[in-house]
Order: C-alpha cells, then sequence, then structure tokens
C-alpha cells in the first residue's frame, strides 16, 4: 500500500490543518453565540505529547509537508511553542502557519517564530473600533492591530489577513480594509460566509459573495489575475494596480475549489476529518490512548481519506452542514 493520504478522485493531501482548542476568546458573529458552546472537557483534548506523535505521524508517514494550527483560537494554548519546535526539529520538517484571531500576537510572536513558526494568518473584518466590537462582540482591535506588528516584526511573513462581510455589519468596508493591508503591507483575503456556524443561521441569500466584493474593490482599483497557478490554494489573487501587492477572495461557496483539495484534518480531540463538510470523522484518539501502533493509526487516516467526497456539495438539494460548527472542527 501508498504511504500517502489519497482519495478515490486521484487526490493527494499533504496540507494538514490541525485544530489546538474549540475555545475562543472572541465570539464571532458568523461563528458562535454570545454565551460561547459546551467546551470539549479537558481530558477529551489531546495533549502535548499526543499532538507530537499524531502530526510527526502525518509528516513522517503519510507525507503531510505543511502543517496549519487553527482552532478556535490556537494562541490559547499554552504548549504551542512546544509542538512547534518539536516538529521543526523533524528531519522532514515541515512547513508550519497558524490561523488566529490575533489577540495574544504581541505576546507570543517572537517566541514562535523562534520556536520554528514559519506564518501567520490573522482574522480581521474591520478596522473600525465599533465595527469590530460589534462583529467579535469583544472591544479588541487595538490588541489585533498591536499582535499584527508583533507578527510582522518576528518575520512571520507574509501576514495574511482573512476578511468575512457580513450584510448589514461590515459589508460596506471592503475597500477600507484593503487600503489598511496596501497601506501596512499585509495580505488581505476575503472569504465567503459558509454555512458552519454554531447558530445555523446562514442564509446564502444574506452571503456576501465573491463577485460583489471584487465589484465593490474594482470602484477603487484595478484588479488583473495574478498570472501564476493558483494550485490547491482556496484563495484567487488579484494584482491591486498592477501589482505587486494582491488581493485575494476564498470563494468556497459560488466557487468551490474541492476538485484541488489537498487538506486532512485532525480535530482537538484527536478525530480525523477529510474535508471541512465531512459527515463522518475517525476516532484516533482512543485507540492511540489504547495503545495502538503508528502502523494501525495511519491506516486509519487513510482509510478515512479514501472516502473523501468529491466537493462539499452546498448547493445541493441534500446538503446538510456537519454536526459539529467550524470552532470545533477548525478553521
Ligand atoms: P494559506 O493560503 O496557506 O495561507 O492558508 P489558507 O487560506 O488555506 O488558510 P486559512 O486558515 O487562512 O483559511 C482561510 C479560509 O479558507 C478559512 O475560512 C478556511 O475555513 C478556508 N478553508 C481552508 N481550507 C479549506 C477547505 O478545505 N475547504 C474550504 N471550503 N475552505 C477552506
Ligand atoms: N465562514 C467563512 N469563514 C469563517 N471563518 C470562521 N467562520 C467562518 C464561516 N462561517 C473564518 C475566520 C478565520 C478562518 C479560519 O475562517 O474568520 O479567519
Ligand atoms: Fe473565534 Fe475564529 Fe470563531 Fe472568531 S471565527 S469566534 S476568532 S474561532
Amino acid at each position: 500500500d501508498t504511504p500517502y493520504l489519497v482519495d478515490t478522485y486521484g487526490r493527494r493531501a499533504t496540507d494538514l490543518r490541525v485544530s489546538l482548542t474549540d475555545r475562543c476568546n472572541l465570539r464571532c458573529r458568523y461563528c458562535m453565540p454570545e454565551e460561547g458552546l459546551p467546551w470539549l472537557p479537558k481530558d477529551e483534548v489531546l495533549n502535548t505529547g499526543e499532538l507530537i506523535r499524531l502530526i510527526t505521524l502525518a509528516v513522517q508517514e503519510l507525507g503531510v509537508t505543511e502543517v496549519r494550527f487553527t482552532g478556535g483560537e490556537p494562541l490559547l494554548r499554552p504548549d504551542l511553542a512546544t509542538v512547534v519546535a518539536a516538529l521543526a526539529a523533524l528531519k522532514q520538517r515541515p512547513r508550519m502557519s497558524i490561523t488566529t484571531n490575533g489577540l495574544s500576537l504581541r505576546r507570543k510572536a517572537a517566541e514562535l517564530a523562534e520556536a520554528g513558526l514559519d506564518r501567520v494568518n490573522v482574522s480581521l473584518d474591520s478596522i473600525r473600533r465599533d465595527t469590530y466590537h460589534r462583529m467579535t462582540r469583544r472591544d479588541r482591535l487595538g490588541d489585533v492591530l498591536a499582535g499584527l506588528g508583533a507578527a510582522s516584526r518576528a518575520g512571520l511573513a507574509p501576514v495574511k489577513i482573512n476578511a468575512v462581510l457580513l450584510r448589514g455589519i461590515n459589508d460596506d468596508q471592503a475597500r477600507e480594509l484593503l487600503d489598511f493591508c496596501l497601506e501596512n503591507g499585509y495580505r488581505l483575503r476575503f472569504i465567503e460566509q459558509m454555512p458552519l456556524d454554531a447558530g445555523r443561521t446562514w442564509e446564502r441569500r444574506d452571503m456576501v459573495t465573491a463577485d460583489e466584493i471584487l465589484h465593490q474593490l474594482s470602484r477603487g482599483y484595478t484588479l488583473t489575475p495574478v498570472p501564476v497557478p493558483r494550485g490547491s490554494a482556496p484563495a484567487e489573487e488579484w494584482l491591486v494596480d498592477g501589482g505587486p501587492q494582491t488581493i485575494g477572495v476564498i470563494a468556497s461557496v459560488t466557487r468551490p475549489f474541492c476538485g484541488n483539495c489537498d487538506r486532512t484534518r485532525l480535530t482537538a480531540d484527536g478525530q480525523v476529518r477529510n474535508c471541512l463538510f465531512a459527515q463522518d470523522e475517525a476516532d484516533l484518539r482512543g485507540p492511540m490512548r489504547a495503545g495502538a501502533t503508528d502502523t494501525e493509526l495511519a491506516h486509519r487516516w487513510q482509510d478515512v481519506m479514501w472516502a473523501k467526497a468529491p466537493g462539499h456539495g452546498i448547493d445541493s438539494a441534500s446538503f446538510a452542514p456537519p454536526a459539529r460548527p467550524m470552532s470545533a472542527i477548525g478553521g
């Protein structure tokens, strides 16, 4: 059998997204309710050693070359730098990045860069203090901006910014977000809102589409497609006013990119998923704690990936969102 993670459609997963915790210190409207969610009990969450073991297995035995830490909010894990350092010491050192809300980057960016982290993507939906507060239900814009600066200074480059636009809240702010990113040298990407919120409030007709965002931006800027193939990247990119700076759009809903997907996922409680939208998960934590060998765990991981569906099917009549919200699956 092949040592890789492949599926019946010929896709190979080389990009592992690991959720480190389902908890978060923000409450973004498109993600979770004000009161939070029933968090995973601590003993169900992978500990430092278990995380390092499973990620190392993916890198050494299953062909994973990129590791991205997500959440919830990954910076809430006090052992992140320890995990990063352990992976950086591997002979086949993976590229490593995090997707974070940025609140604690000011304090942690330098330490993480030193441990071997390569890049950060930071969620930022508005640069107006009142809109940011309304979007995330927390008055923390200043902390994010300080965190972005710290990330740049630590060399965690390129710093990318993820923005979700919600109708009636920040859908008029695409251009000012782009202005801010151009001034500061951050790479902005807009993300279409996906049906993954805990409250199941997503409505396709409310979603701000990629076309709408590009139309808004084209009133202030000239956008031309980036002349390099996109590969498996979720973002489509355009040069802004001839470049070199770019703007990206992640149009998961209106222009799905599942056909080129190279991702596999591990949740904070040790479940493997073959897709953000998968209905099924396979438990690695139970077998691992019961003494399974690396070979047994690797086979289980391969079996899950083999069964990957061709696409998320958001537009099909039979679509149902996954049982767990995005904050528990990993962004
Ligand atoms: P880089 O391009 O390597 O910087 O990372 P990325 O864009 O893959 O990662 P990031 O965590 O910043 O994710 C940006 C958005 O893309 C988030 O909303 C993710 O949920 C979404 N995304 C990431 N992977 C997938 C995927 O496999 N399918 C879908 N539909 N969306 C994804
Ligand atoms: N749809 C699209 N993007 C989302 N994110 C969180 N929830 C959603 C959603 N329902 C974004 C976050 C973060 C990234 C991991 O995904 O803002 O930047
Ligand atoms: Fe937290 Fe990310 Fe969800 Fe916002 S989108 S509440 S930052 S997990």
